[in-house]
């Protein structure tokens, strides 16, 4: 018996007002959509198909990393009719199916599984989550006799009674998959909407004597994202949630209500992060590292008693007990190494720098290899683009770099080489040499005086 998910993606979300899929529309760095898919994955439900229409192209792009699969609904007839249009994926298959909505990206796995639990214990058909809440104005309600639940009614379709009713439907299912596929055989729609809905499964299974159960769960799981403000709540909740993992799991953040850590993040205990600081993608932060306010990063590494400070990290590693900042613009494809100083106003591109290495102050090394205790003098320019093509620059171990250093890419310092101050290095430079390039200086005796005595000045 197998396990499969189904994602609801397929709608525009009008109310987001926005020319971007309304299950693209991110939440703590990450696509609604992607949340779910990933809470389906990590709750033992492996084969995944998102159902698409609405802005497919933008929706398979972004999901197409996950190993997902496809189903396309041409016209957006109704959640029912989004079901029926994966029937190729269904078919043939026999076990549970999850149905879950794109657009509802605070589920968590935890509470996946429990709804597993109830609907294999209970050996039912159908099993919902549903949520009880004061203000249940426009999702669909559940109705129940006795404890047994007889349907779900739309907001739209309810009677003055039954919009009394606070138990709400998620939008969040297990269904036995060939009793779904009966089911929706029948389904019509003849409703307020014109849409076949995928809730009315859930009667017509109780017509058929088939049993259908329901698991209450806490609202802030449940939250469909149907407009900005709604999407504002929901990023809210997920940083909170977030934020109380980490400080859990022994991380120390000075103002949790700004600190914007991703969903994916790992972060080691012990590491300090002061206010204004967002981490991204999936990054991945060692223990013992400060991160002073005012820092972004973005899919990076960051090891072990590192120290950051209002810097920006993309797409880079920054190796034990380094420190960046303040003011540091570390871009992609960076290796920074062990005990590394990259200091204010430094900005480092596709470069390796090795151990030990300083780069203290006003520099940038773009598509460089530097080696292990090597220091920058102050303004130091990797001149690596010629406008048209990008050249490599070499600095091999110990070599010391003059303050206002041009080195013209490409071009190689060798081991213990020195630049002098002010020097546009153009040749590589030999092994314990000195690279030095510009004219000596004059010193012209009495000049000053000269000037005045000329009347002019
Ligand atoms: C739906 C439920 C409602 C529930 C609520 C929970 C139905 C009929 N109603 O209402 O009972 O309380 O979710 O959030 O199911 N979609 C498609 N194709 C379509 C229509 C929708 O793929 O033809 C997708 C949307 O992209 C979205 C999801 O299904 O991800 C839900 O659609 P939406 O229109 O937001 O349904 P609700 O009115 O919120
Ligand atoms: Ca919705």
């Amino acid at each position: 018996m197998g396990k499969y998910a189904l994602i609801l993606a397929a709608g525009e979300g009008t109310r987001m007002k926005s020319k971007t899929p309304k299950v693209l529309h991110q939440v703590c760095g990450k696509e609604m959509v992607n949340h779910v898919i990933d809470v389906m994955r990590k709750s033992s439900f492996k084969e995944v198909n998102v159902i698409v229409g609405k802005g497919k192209d933008q929706v398979m792009e972004k999901t197409s990393s996950r190993d997902v699969s496809f189903s396309l609904q041409e016209e957006q007839l109704g959640t029912g009719h989004a079901v029926l249009c994966a029937k190729d994926f269904l078919k043939d298959k026999e076990g549970i199916v999850a149905i879950f909505t794109g657009d509802a990206p605070l589920i968590r796995s935890e509470t996946v599984i429990e709804l597993l639990k109830v609907h294999e214990t209970g050996e039912n058909s159908a099993t919902l989550l549903t949520s009880i809440i004061e203000e249940p104005s426009g999702y669909g309600r559940v109705k129940r006799v006795g404890e047994s639940v007889e349907k779900i009614v739309e907001h739209k379709d309810c009677t003055e009674d039954e919009l009394l009713i606070k138990e709400i439907n998620a939008g969040m299912y297990l269904f036995d998959v060939k009793e779904l596929m009966f089911a929706l055989d029948d389904l019509k729609n003849d409703n307020v909407q014109g849409e076949y809905y995928l809730t009315d499964v859930i009667e017509i299974m109780k017509q058929k004597n088939l049993k259908v159960g329901a698991s209450i769960t806490d609202f802030d799981e449940t939250r469909g994202v149907n407009s900005r403000v709604q999407l504002a709540e929901a990023e809210a909740i997920l940083q909170k949630r977030i934020n109380t993992y980490h400080m859990n799991e022994g991380v120390t953040l000075i103002a949790p209500g700004s600190t914007y850590i991703g969903a994916d993040v790992i972060i080691g205990n012990d590491t300090i992060i002061y206010p204004n600081n967002q981490i991204e993608g999936n990054t991945i932060i060692g223990s013992n590292v400060m991160i002073h306010s005012n820092s972004r990063i973005v899919d990076s590494i960051i090891k072990d008693g590192v120290s950051i400070s209002s810097s920006v990290i993309l797409q880079s590693e920054v190796g034990e007990e380094s420190t960046v900042g303040p003011f540091a613009y570390i871009r992609p494809d960076s290796i920074i190494g062990k005990q590394v100083k990259i200091g204010d106003f430094v900005e480092i591109k596709k470069s390796i720098i090795g151990d030990g290495t300083k780069v203290s102050h006003l520099t940038y090394i773009g598509d460089a290899e530097v080696g292990k205790k090597v220091n920058f003098g102050c303004g130091t320019v990797v001149v690596n683009y010629d406008g048209k093509n990008k050249f490599k620059t070499i600095v091999k171990d110990h070599a010391f770099i003059g303050c206002n250093t041009n080195l013209v890419s490409p071009v190689t310092i060798h081991e213990g080489a020195f630049t002098a101050a002010g020097s546009t290095i153009t040749d590589d430079v030999p092994q314990g040499g000195l690279g030095i390039s510009r004219s000596r200086q004059v010193n012209k005796e009495g000049w000053v005086q000269k000037r005045k005595d000329s009347g002019k000045y």
